[in-house]
Parts: structure tokens; C-alpha cells; sequence
């Protein structure tokens, strides 16, 4: 038996017993004649002590030769501190030694395994199972296994079944570049790590499983920022016959039962805003409704207003911002998200839930000349829209609205879905407006447009970024700190040292290229 309590366990009430605990030591302060020691374990810490005059040479040897995270095992009885410390859940009482035992040495560590810690962003991440161990950082992996955990448990009650999709797959368009895998049985030939299991959760609708989810990883070769990863997690869920009202209600109460199971904190009902009233109030479609400071319009197409319309009384503050709307409405968003940071109006420990509903269903990009799925390219427009989008002109297009909704928290997306297209013929006419021949489209989607043939039922679904919703739940901006082995800004595990050179066999087995 390596131990009878963890570090963590300990109180006044067990004073008197003999116990056993194994951990990592802390630090310890030798005065000689006595020793102290703090042993940790993902639990807590506990005091040891060691005194000479109870103890026999070899053990105060053994006890003077311990350094930092040399892994041991100690057994001794439980006794009153002297000196209690009422910041240690433990403080009250400490193990006086009998029996030692190193069961593994330790090099000293490269930075200080303490809540504060002296390493650096690089360091740390050379040295992740060091940083691991600081309790902070633990605190956040815990957390997120017990969102993984509540979250199974939810959607498992409301009847949604679990299915895992391959990863090894055709590139799937939704924004982000690949990240492509050779493949050596078909020389030339790549799959594509998913993005998202998009077409594979649609594809489980037509196969009749009406309630999917999978908590999943996706890749996105993209640019990276604090809460950017090129591998991250999503909530991934599917829903058959349902309307948008049904997804909403049913990830409004995952979000509402997550805060209070995992956080005790009661949500009230998530208000909704249309996407051109974000875009027109907050200049952001994910705005940050923390605090208020919504824009005035001074002039415009629709309102002409002086000054004395924006409701400001003497001493109040107005900036004012002019230029090309949606390129004005964008910069007086990240101003006032900036004085909202200056004015401390963004309390991390405040949660503002919205959702952002009526999305565009495409995007006209002026450079390309062409459209853009706004959200993807599965997106249903709105009902009323349908007739529009099959026989409308270019200006039409610009206009359709699509049954596309994100989940904001705190101004930040987290989680964006979509009713989809389940006629064949409507899907075709979206990949035709997204610039696909109809055998461009039939190369990428022809198992999709088949299954459309096959009894596709109306469906919808939504995908939560798991990474995000840990670390605002958490008060952080940074996923980093709640993912246990993440890559650095430049896509680089610093731990293993990935992405690495791959050797000339192993390239010409792949069919690449081999450099001289
Ligand atoms: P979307 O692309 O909006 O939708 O992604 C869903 C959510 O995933 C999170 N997210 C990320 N988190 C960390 N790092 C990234 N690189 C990253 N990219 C996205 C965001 C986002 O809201 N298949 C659709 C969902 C659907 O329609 O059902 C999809 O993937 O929080």
C-alpha cells in the first residue's frame, strides 16, 4: 500500500492514527535537529515532521537528503501543530515520521512549482508535466473534466447519444485551411483532418439517430490567438425535426444546468438580439452586453440626429466616430469594448449570456468577386427566404437571412449552429451562389447530396467550443490554460517539439517530394 489518506485529507479529528501518505515534496526547511517537510499531492499538502531526538540517524539523513519533487513515501503519526496554519485546509495537525522511503529522486525543477511561479510562457510549456503539477493550473484541467463529465450526463438525459466520427476525412469548407495527413496506400492522395464533424452529424440524421453529440476535437489551420487553438474541443450536437427554437432551448438549459452544477451560479432566460441590431448597437457580433454604452447613429440613411439625441448629460463623455459604416461600426465596437476594459465594466465574475440570431445566410467579398457561406455552406435560409434564394437576382442574395444563431457569453462566441438544408435541390442552388460547379460540388459532397435523396429529415445543431466556454466560465481569456498539452502561438508543441522534420524514408514511402 503506497498510502492510507492523500495530502489533502487530514484534519484534527484523525489525530493519534498511523498513517501513510506518498507525494511530491514541496520544500522543506531544516533546522537541524529538526526537519519539516511539505508533501503535495493533487489533493492538498500536508506537513512532515522529523526530530532528532525521536528519530534514528538514517532517517534524519534520509530526510536532510530530500530536495524539491523527489517523490517519497512517508508513514508516521498524526499529531497537533504547535503553530497552527489556518490557510492549509490541514493546518492543524502534522505527521511525526517514522518510516521514509525515496521512491524516486528529482532533478531540481527549471522554475518554482508554486501558485506564482518564476517561468516563463516557453519554459513552461517545455516543462508541461511541471506545470501541471502547480495547483492553479490543476484546478483549471479539473474543471474542465467536470464540465466533459456534466455535460455527458446532461445531454445523456435528454436523450442524445454519443457517436464518434473519423478524423482521417475530406476537407469539409468551413473557413479555416486543413491540416492534411499523406496517405501511403493511395500514393499522391490526403485526408484532411475535420474542422468540425459537420457532414458526419448530418449524415447521422439521415441515418435516423436524431439526437448526436460528441465532445470532439477539431483542427483548423489558422492564425492563432489566446483563445485560438489549431486543435480545440466542441460540444458537437445534431438534432432532428426540430425548429431553431428547439435548439435553443435545449442549449440554453446545457448552459444554465453547466453554471449551476458546476459553479452554483442560477442563469436567468438568455436574451436574444438580431445580428443587424448587434451590428448597428455594438459594431460586434458577439457583443459584450456586460454594460451598456450602446451607439447612437448621428447621421445615417435611416435617422438624422444632432448631438442632444444621444441622451448625454453635462460631464458625460461622447466620441464620435465617422467613415464607412460597417468599417465604423467595427472601430467604435473595439473602442468601446476598449473604455468598457478602462472603466472596469467587464467583471469577469459577471456572466451575460445572449444569443445573436438572423444571421446573413452569405457574405459578398468585393476582392474574390464572389459570395461566402457565412456560416457554412449547410446553412438553411429562413423559411420566408427560400423562394427568394431559388429565384432571386444578385442583390437578393445580399439580403437573405439564414436560421443561423451564435451563443455569446461575456463577448466572446461560444457556439454557433445552424437549421440545415435537407432538400437536394436547395443545396444545390447554395454551392452553385458559393461559386461550386455542379461536379466541383458533386466531387466534394456527392455522399451528402446522395443521402439528401435517401429521406434526409429536417435538422439542425449547434457546436460549442468547449476550450472557450472552460475559460470563460473561469473568468480567463486564454484556452491555453485550460487545455493540458496546448501548442504555442506558432503552432508548436514546445514538450515533444512538434511539428518536426520527417525522415527521406519515411517521405518516400509517403510519395513526397524527397529533397536533395
Ligand atoms: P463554428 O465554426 O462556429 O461552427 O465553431 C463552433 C465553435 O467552436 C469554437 N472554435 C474554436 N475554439 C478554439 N479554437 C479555435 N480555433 C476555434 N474555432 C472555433 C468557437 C465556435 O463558436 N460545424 C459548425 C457548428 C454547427 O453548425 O453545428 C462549427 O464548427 O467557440
Amino acid at each position: 500500500m503506497y498510502r492510507s489518506h492523500t495530502c489533502g485529507e487530514l484534519r484534527s479529528s484523525h489525530i493519534g492514527q498511523v498513517v501513510t501518505l506518498s507525494g511530491w515534496v514541496q520544500k522543506s526547511r531544516d533546522k537541524g535537529f529538526m526537519i519539516w517537510v511539505d508533501l503535495r499531492d493533487r489533493y492538498g499538502m500536508t506537513q512532515l515532521i522529523f526530530d532528532e531526538n525521536n528519530s534514528s540517524k538514517e532517517l534524519m539523513e534520509a530526510a536532510k537528503s530530500l530536495g524539491r519533487e523527489f517523490v517519497i513515501q512517508a508513514t508516521g503519526l498524526v499529531i497537533e501543530r504547535e503553530s497552527k496554519n489556518d490557510k492549509m485546509p490541514t493546518g492543524d495537525i502534522e505527521i511525526k515520521v517514522t518510516e521514509l522511503k525515496i521512491l524516486n529522486a528529482a532533478k531540481t525543477p527549471p522554475f518554482t512549482i508554486e501558485d506564482e511561479t518564476d517561468g516563463g510562457d516557453d519554459l513552461r510549456m517545455k516543462y508541461r508535466y511541471l506545470d501541471l503539477r502547480r495547483s492553479p493550473v490543476q484546478k483549471n484541467i479539473i474543471f474542465r473534466s467536470k464540465m466533459a463529465i456534466a455535460t455527458r450526463a446532461y445531454l445523456a438525459d435528454e436523450g442524445f447519444i454519443e457517436i464518434e466520427t473519423p478524423n482521417l476525412i475530406k476537407s469539409t469548407p468551413e473557413g479555416a485551411r486543413d491540416f492534411v495527413v499523406p496517405s501511403r496506400m493511395n500514393p499522391g492522395q490526403f485526408y484532411a483532418l475535420p474542422q468540425s464533424p459537420q457532414t458526419f452529424k448530418q449524415i447521422l440524421m439521415v441515418a435516423g439517430y436524431d439526437k448526436y453529440f460528441q465532445i470532439v476535437k477539431c483542427f483548423r489551420d489558422e492564425d492563432l490567438r489566446a483563445d485560438r487553438q489549431p486543435e480545440f474541443t466542441q460540444i458537437d450536437c445534431e438534432m432532428a425535426f426540430v425548429h431553431q427554437e428547439d435548439i435553443l432551448n435545449t442549449f440554453e438549459g446545457l448552459t444554465k444546468h453547466l453554471f449551476d452544477k458546476i459553479l452554483g451560479v442560477t442563469l436567468s432566460d438568455f436574451p436574444r438580439m438580431q445580428y443587424d441590431d448587434a451590428m448597428r448597437l455594438y459594431g460586434s457580433d458577439k457583443p459584450d452586453i456586460r454594460f451598456g454604452m450602446e451607439f447612437a447613429e448621428l447621421k445615417s440613411p435611416h435617422h438624422s440626429t444632432d448631438l442632444t439625441s444621444t441622451q448625454a448629460k453635462a460631464g458625460d463623455l461622447i466620441l464620435v466616430l465617422c467613415g464607412e459604416v460597417d468599417k465604423t461600426r467595427k472601430q467604435l465596437g473595439e473602442l468601446r469594448l476598449e473604455m468598457g476594459n478602462k472603466l472596469n465594466l467587464r467583471d469577469p465574475k459577471v456572466f451575460k449570456p445572449l444569443w445573436v440570431l438572423d444571421f446573413p445566410l452569405l457574405e459578398w467579398d468585393e476582392d474574390a468577386q464572389r459570395f461566402f457561406a457565412m456560416h457554412h455552406p449547410f446553412t438553411s435560409p429562413k423559411k420566408d427566404d427560400v423562394e427568394r434564394m431559388l429565384n432571386g437576382d444578385h442583390e437578393t442574395m445580399k439580403a437573405l437571412r439564414a436560421d443561423a444563431y451564435d451563443l455569446v457569453l461575456n463577448g466572446v462566441e461560444i457556439g454557433g449552429g445552424s437549421i440545415r438544408i435537407h432538400d437536394k435541390e436547395l443545396q444545390s442552388k447554395n454551392f452553385k451562389l458559393l461559386g461550386f460547379t455542379p461536379e466541383q460540388a458533386e466531387d466534394q459532397f456527392g455522399f451528402l447530396l446522395g443521402a439528401f435523396e435517401f429521406g434526409a429529415p429536417p435538422h439542425g445543431g449547434i457546436a460549442f467550443g468547449f476550450d472557450r466556454l472552460c475559460s470563460v466560465m473561469c473568468g480567463s481569456n486564454s484556452i491555453r490554460d485550460f487545455i493540458a498539452f496546448p501548442k504555442n502561438n506558432q503552432g508548436r508543441d514546445m514538450m515533444i517539439d512538434a511539428p518536426s522534420l520527417i525522415d527521406q524514408t519515411q517521405l518516400k514511402e509517403l510519395s513526397l517530394e524527397v529533397k536533395s
